[in-house]
């Protein structure tokens, strides 16, 4: 249905005073056109998308899922929506792969969970949700009724276009005598002896945990031990994943040499890295660390097949829900990244070669005048670009529309120093030295800092042909390349 603006602002009983909310409003006609929608990240064509859920490479192809309401544009109603892609950056909508079953354990969704190949047969492990009596319910945020037990559903064709679900939980409550904080986002993998499994887990008091489970089949488990836990931190909160008593989305796969660990909580994503011993099946994290230090959460990784361990993350909105439900759309699926573990243990990601298929041409600069050596400006027809820079003087990279900063990055190569608005964090500058590659797209901006940061940011101030890139570095430094990025589909809904 076409609202007209005026109808829209009596609806909604606004005043003139909320102009951001009035342009998501109008985007949401036609979210084709809406500027701040990125171009080349993958997003579904309407609504909300959160977590990136089971990627795999299947027969010559690769399949993501995610989070999705196929109702609305704020969370809720959880389905798997489903794309498919020949080199994870140009992709295809696919039907919806998983729906809740009204009066089944998932009847309130399918949350997030992982793929695995058994016997030849993709295969998903997910957490159904279903309202439940008091007793049973493990989502202990104090208003949830929901009872959360691990799924599986089995691929019915080799495009993973229909799910065969089977009825009865694969796990159906969690571990006897741990008081959960909640229990969900499964993640397996295979070992010599059988299958494992880890849950995203936690206690109050204690911190969040990891669940370790071992099947031989996928659908009879048996609980083991904790594979990880955090530390009592003295938080307290609601929801206990504000507090960091519940680790959400954990992944856990081995990487040169090592073993790494991700979970998402108290709204990040963190990494450790450590030692794992496949008798005992005991996990000895050494070094962790934050994954993103932006609007990044609930990531999921997979193996390509060429052997690059590659990861998805589901990248947030920062504006109001108000916005973002006018705006029609939420959540967009992050660039891939590349992991790797460097010899001192730390997580190393970049992003994948892939992404260097959408440069366009090599934007030459535009203005570098004698008042200001060492100060680069292109004015941005799209937003869609790459910038690729090394600092070895104190550097800023900025965006300003219609003369107003609306997005600074502060690089200083001597101390690591790296600011972002309010974030800001130290990075390791071997050579004092900061390489980084910045990639816009309309809203989003990723942008990655030598090998072991990344920061995702949000700008929903940015107009395309009203918007100029700045690079100030030093006079003598080089000069940064700039390409313009393609598109991944003529109409902003990749379909
Ligand atoms: C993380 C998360 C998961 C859950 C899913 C529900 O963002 O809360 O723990 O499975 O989202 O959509």
């Amino acid at each position: 249905m076409r609202i007209s603006r005026r109808r829209f602002v009596q609806l909604a009983g606004l005043s003139a005073a909320a102009p951001a909310l009035m342009r998501a409003a109008e985007s949401a006609q036609n979210p084709e056109l809406d500027p701040l929608r990125p171009e080349f990240h993958l997003l579904p064509p309407h609504n909300w998308m959160n977590d990136p859920n089971g990627p795999i490479f299947w027969k010559g192809s690769y399949h993501i899922f995610y989070q999705l309401n196929p109702h609305a544009a704020v969370w809720g109603d959880m389905h798997w929506g489903h794309a498919v892609s020949a080199d994870m950056i140009r992709w295809r909508h696919q039907p919806i792969a998983l729906a809740p079953t009204p009066g089944g354990p998932d009847s309130e969704g399918c949350f997030s969970g992982s793929a695995v190949v058994a016997d030849g047969v993709p295969t998903f492990i997910y957490t159904g949700v279903q309202n439940a009596p008091p007793a049973d319910v493990t989502i202990r945020d104090g208003s949830s009724t929901l009872r959360e037990v691990q799924m599986l559903a089995t691929a019915a064709d080799d495009g993973l276009v229909r799910w065969k679900k089977r009825e009865q939980p694969v796990i159906a409550a969690p571990p006897a005598g741990v008081k959960v904080t909640g229990f969900r986002d499964p993640c397996p993998w295979r070992e010599d002896d059988g299958w494992y499994l880890g849950v995203g887990s936690g206690e109050r008091g204690k911190g969040g945990c990891v669940l370790l489970y071992r099947s031989q089949d996928l659908r009879s488990w048996e609980y083991l031990h904790k594979l990880a836990e955090g530390k009592p931190n003295g938080k307290q909160a609601a929801n206990p994943c504000d507090s960091g008593e519940m680790w959400e989305c954990p992944d856990f796969f081995p990487l040169n040499n090592r073993y790494c660990l991700f979970y998402s909580t108290e709204g990040k994503v963190l990494w450790t890295t450590g030692r794992y011993d496949a008798r005992t099946h005991r996990y000895t994290p050494d070094r962790d660390g934050v994954l993103d230090h932006g609007a990044y959460y609930a990531p999921k990784s997979f193996l390509a097949p060429d052997g690059r361990r590659i990861l998805w993350g589901w990248i947030q909105e920062t504006r109001t829900q108000a916005e973002f439900a006018a705006a029609g759309w939420s959540g967009v699926m992050s660039l891939p990244r590349v992991l790797g573990v460097d010899a001192a243990g730390k997580l190393t990601i970049m992003p994948a070669a892939e992404i260097e298929s959408l440069r366009g041409q090599r934007i030459a600069s535009a203005v570098s005048t004698a008042h200001e050596p060492g100060t680069w400006r292109w004015p941005l027809a799209a937003l869609r670009c790459e910038i690729s820079l090394r600092a070895d003087v104190p550097a800023t990279v900025r965006l300003r529309t219609r003369g107003v900063a609306v997005w600074e990055l502060k690089l200083d190569p001597a101390s690591g120093d790296v600011r972002c608005g309010d974030r800001s964090f130290t990075a390791e500058t071997p050579a004092r030295s900061l390489p980084a590659r910045i990639f816009l797209d309309g809203s989003v901006i990723e942008t990655f800092i030598g090998t072991t940061d990344a920061l995702t940011s949000r700008v929903y101030s940015v107009v395309p042909g009203e918007t100029v890139l700045e690079v100030e570095m030093g006079a003598d430094s080089v000069e940064p390349a700039v390409w313009s990025l393609d598109v991944i589909s003529p109409d902003r809904l990749t379909r």
